[in-house]
């Protein structure tokens, strides 16, 4: 069986916070933050909005692509480093805000990576028959867990959610290989500690994700068969331009095809990936037949990267 994703969407809230918002916080400068790291601006939740809000609207928005009602959801997939509450989960509160009344329900901790082992985590248990319909969301509120002192990494991070809806697609299409790894030595280059501020060796992240991110997507573009020229869309992790374009170019993919929305949101960990699928289905960038890599790398260390055929 081929299991692909039936629909996406996203949600970014509202608030916007500006590079020159940021030189009146800390010492920082919109020529630093935009020559690092490629942000110019990044979406901050309001007290009102916490991270189950915004996973409920991309998952809405989801299941309205995908035409699937929640109530023919199995399983509800939450990935997440910043939940409401550590119980319940997220995962459970949306199950009921929802109405998803058959769907089994759990968070998934892989931090940036978080929705790679999301999706892969479904897959597994549509294409044993077990569930037809699994919904995966990616979803932060890093605003929570970001030390506003920290110049080192304030500027970095940002609030929001996507979603996916998984199911069985015709033949040849979905997912066509998939790559999850972890490096738990890795693990004090980023961590929360015990004010509960994310806390990050920015240099030894880089290094790790330069090699990282290409590394993975060569490897899945391989196993499925195809050549790095026949990828249509690269969907990296949105955590430095720097890193992506590093990917992209050891890929020899061209600009127009490689998500970069991380210039307006910033990194948003396990939301970034479906953040950026979701828009660029939304914007016609990904079109029926496209073949798509996905790849993140994050707190773990961890990393997974996904080949698919875009489309049901
Ligand atoms: C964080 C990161 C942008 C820093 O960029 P960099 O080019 O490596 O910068 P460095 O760490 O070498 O720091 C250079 C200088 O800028 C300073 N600096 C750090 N943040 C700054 C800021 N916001 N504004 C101005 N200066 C800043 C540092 O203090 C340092 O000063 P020093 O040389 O006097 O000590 C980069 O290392 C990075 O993106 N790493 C990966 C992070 C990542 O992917 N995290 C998410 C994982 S999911």
């Amino acid at each position: 069986m081929d299991v692909g994703l039936l629909g996406t969407g996203h949600y970014a809230p509202e608030n916007v916070l500006t590079n020159a918002d940021l030189e009146k916080m800390v010492d920082t400068s919109d020529e630093w933050i935009t020559s690092r790291t490629g942000i110019e601006e990044r979406r901050i939740a309001t007290d009102d909005i916490d991270t189950s809000d915004m996973a409920y609207y991309a998952a809405k928005d989801a299941l309205e692509e995908a035409n699937v009602s929640a109530e023919d959801i199995d399983l509800i997939l939450v990935s997440t480093v910043t939940p409401d509450t550590p119980f319940p989960s997220v995962s459970c509160m949306l199950q009921e805000r929802l109405g998803a009344t058959k769907a089994a329900a759990m968070d998934v901790s892989a931090a940036c990576a978080g929705f790679m082992y999301g999706v892969v985590t479904g897959q597994q248990f549509i294409q044993t028959g077990v569930y037809k319909h699994v919904l995966v969301i990616g979803v932060e509120k890093l605003s929570k867990i970001t030390d506003w002192s920290d110049r080192n990494t304030c500027v970095l991070f940002g609030d929001g959610a996507g979603a996916a809806v998984m199911g069985e697609v015709s033949e040849g299409k979905g997912i066509l290989s998939f790559e999850l790894g972890a490096n738990g030595s890795g693990g004090e280059h980023l961590y929360q500690n015990d004010k509960n501020h994310l806390i990050m060796n920015g240099r030894e992240v880089f290094k790790f994700a330069v090699r990282q991110m290409p590394d993975s997507a060569v490897k899945v573009i391989e196993e499925s068969g195809y050549k790095k020229e026949d990828i249509d869309y690269l969907i990296p992790h949105q955590a430095n331009i720097r890193i992506m374009e590093a990917a992209r170019q050891r890929l020899g993919i061209s600009e127009d095809k490689m998500a970069t929305s991380i210039k307006k949101y910033g990194n948003n960990s396990s939301a970034s990936i479906p953040m950026a699928l979701s828009e660029a289905v939304k914007n016609g960038k990904i079109e029926d037949g496209d073949l798509i890599v996905m790849v993140g790398f994050g707190a773990g260390l961890t990393w997974g990267a996904i080949a698919l055929r875009w489309g049901r």
